[in-house]
C-alpha cells in the first residue's frame, strides 16, 4: 500500500509504502541495504553482515506482524531502489500507550528530506494507534540522528552507560521520547 509520495528538493520522486508479500523475493536487496548500514558501524546493533536467508525470515516476521498490526514497516523507494526503512511497534499490556520506532536512510540519499518524510509517517502512525509516547534509542555518539530527533520534538530522558561496543570502547545509549 502506498502511504505517501514525496518530491525531494532535487526533484526526486520517492514513494513511502508498506511491506508487500513480493518483498520476500527481494530479500537479497533488503539484506544489502541492511549490510550497508552495518558496514558503517555507527548506529546499528549488528556486528556481522546478515545473509539473504536471515533477511527472508526477518521479512516474513515483519509481514506477519504488519498483518497483526503490531508492527508498521515503512519502506522508502526511489526508482525501485530501497533507500530508507522505518518501523513503528506498539508495546503491549501496561505499556501499550508507547510505540517504539526506528529509522534509517541509505548513505548517498541522506539530507534530502527522506528521513523527515519517514519520521513524519512514524509520528502519524503512532497517533493513529492512539499512542501517547513515541520512544527510540540512539547511540550517544550519533550526533546527526540526535539533532534530527530533537528537531522533531524528541527529548533525551535517559542515558544507559556502557550499553554499546563501539570501536574498542563501551559507549552510552540515549533513550529519547516524544509526547504525542
Ligand atoms: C538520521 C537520518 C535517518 C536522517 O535522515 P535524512 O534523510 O538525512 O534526514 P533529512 O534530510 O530529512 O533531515 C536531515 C536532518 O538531519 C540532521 N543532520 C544532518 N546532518 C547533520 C550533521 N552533520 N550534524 C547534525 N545534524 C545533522 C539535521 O537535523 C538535518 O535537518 P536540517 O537539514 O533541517 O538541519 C539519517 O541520517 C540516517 O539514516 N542515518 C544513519 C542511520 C541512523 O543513524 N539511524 C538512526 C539510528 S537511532
Amino acid at each position: 500500500m502506498i502511504l505517501n509520495k514525496i518530491t525531494t528538493e532535487k526533484g526526486e520522486y520517492v514513494v513511502l509504502r508498506s511491506l508487500e508479500k513480493n518483498d520476500i523475493k527481494r530479500a537479497k536487496e533488503f539484506a544489502a541495504y541492511l549490510n550497508s548500514l552495518i558496514k558503517e558501524k555507527d548506529f546499528i546493533c549488528f556486528k556481522k553482515p546478515v545473509t539473504t536467508q536471515w533477511e527472508k525470515n526477518a521479512l516474513r516476521d515483519w509481514l506477519k506482524n504488519q498483518r497483526k498490526r503490531t508492527m508498521i514497516p515503512i519502506i522508502a523507494e526511489y526508482n525501485g531502489k530501497i533507500i530508507g526503512i522505518a518501523d513503528v511497534r506498539k508495546r503491549m499490556g501496561v505499556m501499550d500507550h508507547i510505540t517504539v520506532m526506528g529509522i534509517s536512510v541509505r548513505k548517498g540519499y541522506r539530507n534530502m528530506g527522506i528521513g523527515s518524510a519517514l519520521i513524519e509517517e512514524c509520528i502519524k502512525t503512532a497517533r493513529q494507534k492512539k499512542a501517547k509516547i513515541l520512544r527510540l534509542e540512539v547511540f550517544s555518539t550519533n550526533k546527526r540522528a540526535i539533532t534530527f530527533y530533537k528537531k522533531y520534538g524528541f527529548k533525551k530522558v535517559a542515558e544507559i552507560p556502557h550499553q554499546i561496543q563501539r570501536r574498542g570502547k563501551l559507549i552510552s545509549e540515549f533513550v529519547m521520547l516524544k509526547y504525542l
